[in-house]
C-alpha cells in the first residue's frame, strides 16, 4: 500500500519564526459588511467566525488606511485608533484553533468616486481616470505634504494591526490601487521624486514599506509578517506588463529588502 503525503496539510514557519499550523491561506475576499465608517458588524464577525479554524492564515478584506483611500461603501477601516477594538474583535475571532489573523491594508486612490468619499474629489499620484469603469473620475493629483501622510498613514495602520493583536499586514500594491498607481507608468505622470523613471514610480511603494518595517520594529513584541500584493499586469496602455523590464526591475530593487517580506502575493490583470 502506497501513502500519500499532503503537503499543504503540513506546518510552515516563516523566517521571522512565526509558524503556520498547515498551508492553506483564504485571500483577501471583501465583503462590503463593514459600518458605514469602517467599524466592524457582527456580519463580519460571523463571516470570519464560519470560516477561520481550518485555514493556515486567513487575510482580512481590505481595510482603508486614510478615509481619503476609501474605495467602496461597506469597507473596512483602519484609519484612526477607535477601530482597534472592532479590530481586536476580528483579530480574535480569526485566530480559533491557531488560525493566523492578516490585515490587508490599503488606499484606493483614483479607483474610488466623490459620493464614496462624501464629496471630497479622489485622489492619486497625477490628475488621470482610470480606462475603466468608462465614468471613472478624474482625480487630484496628491501634493508632496500629502504623499508624505499618507506614508505615516500606512505605518500607523501597521501599528493598529499589531495593536488589535494581529499577526501581519499585507500591503495592497495590486488591483490598480494607489500603491499600483504610483507604479503604473499610465497613472503616474509626475515629474518630482515620485514619478518618471521606473525606479522613481517604485519610490512610494518603497517609503511605505519602510514605514511599516519601522512600525514593526517599534511596536511588535512578536514575530509580525509583512506581505506585498502585486498586480503583474494592467489594462492600460501604455501600462505595467508582465514582460516589460518593470516586474525584474521590483526584484532587483527590491532584493535589498526581500528578507523584509515573509511572502508575496500576485492578483490577475485590472
Ligand atoms: C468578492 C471578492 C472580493 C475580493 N476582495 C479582495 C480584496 O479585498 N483584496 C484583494 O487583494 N483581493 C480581493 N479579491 C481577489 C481575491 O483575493 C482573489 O485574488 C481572486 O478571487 C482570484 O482568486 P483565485 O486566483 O483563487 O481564483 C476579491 C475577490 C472576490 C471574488
Amino acid at each position: 500500500m502506497t501513502m500519500t503525503t499532503n503537503q499543504f496539510l503540513s506546518s510552515f514557519q516563516f523566517n521571522n519564526g512565526l509558524t503556520l499550523k498547515n498551508r492553506v491561506v483564504m485571500s483577501p475576499m471583501t465583503t462590503m459588511t463593514s459600518f458605514y465608517n469602517g467599524m466592524v458588524t457582527s456580519d463580519e464577525l460571523n463571516y470570519y467566525a464560519a470560516r477561520a479554524a481550518g485555514p493556515g492564515m486567513v487575510i482580512t478584506a481590505v481595510a482603508n488606511v486614510a478615509d481619503s483611500g476609501k474605495g467602496f461603501e461597506g469597507e473596512l477601516s483602519v484609519a484612526s485608533d477607535d477601530m482597534i477594538p472592532g479590530l481586536t474583535k476580528l483579530a480574535r475571532t480569526l485566530h480559533q484553533n491557531g488560525t493566523k489573523a492578516i490585515m490587508q491594508i490599503f488606499h484606493a486612490g483614483r479607483k474610488s468616486n466623490h459620493h464614496i468619499l462624501r464629496g471630497d474629489q479622489p485622489v492619486s499620484a497625477s490628475a488621470v481616470a482610470a480606462v475603466y469603469p468608462p465614468d471613472s473620475e478624474t482625480p487630484r493629483a496628491l501634493t508632496e505634504d500629502e504623499i508624505q501622510q499618507l506614508i505615516v498613514d500606512f505605518g500607523e495602520a501597521t501599528r493598529r494591526a499589531i495593536a488589535a493583536g494581529f499577526d501581519g499586514v499585507e500591503l495592497h500594491g495590486a488591483n490598480t490601487y494607489l500603491l499600483q498607481q504610483f507604479f503604473s507608468p499610465n497613472s503616474n505622470q509626475r515629474t518630482d521624486n515620485w514619478g518618471g523613471s521606473r525606479e522613481k514610480r517604485m519610490n512610494f511603494a518603497l517609503a511605505v514599506i519602510d514605514a511599516a518595517k519601522s512600525a514593526i520594529k517599534k511596536y511588535a513584541d512578536r514575530p509580525f509578517l509583512l506581505g506585498y500584493r502585486i498586480s503583474p499586469e494592467e489594462i492600460e496602455n501604455p501600462g505595467i506588463r508582465l514582460k516589460i523590464p518593470c516586474i525584474s526591475s521590483i526584484r532587483s530593487r527590491t532584493r535589498s529588502i526581500t528578507c523584509t517580506f515573509q511572502w508575496g502575493t500576485i492578483s490577475g490583470r485590472r
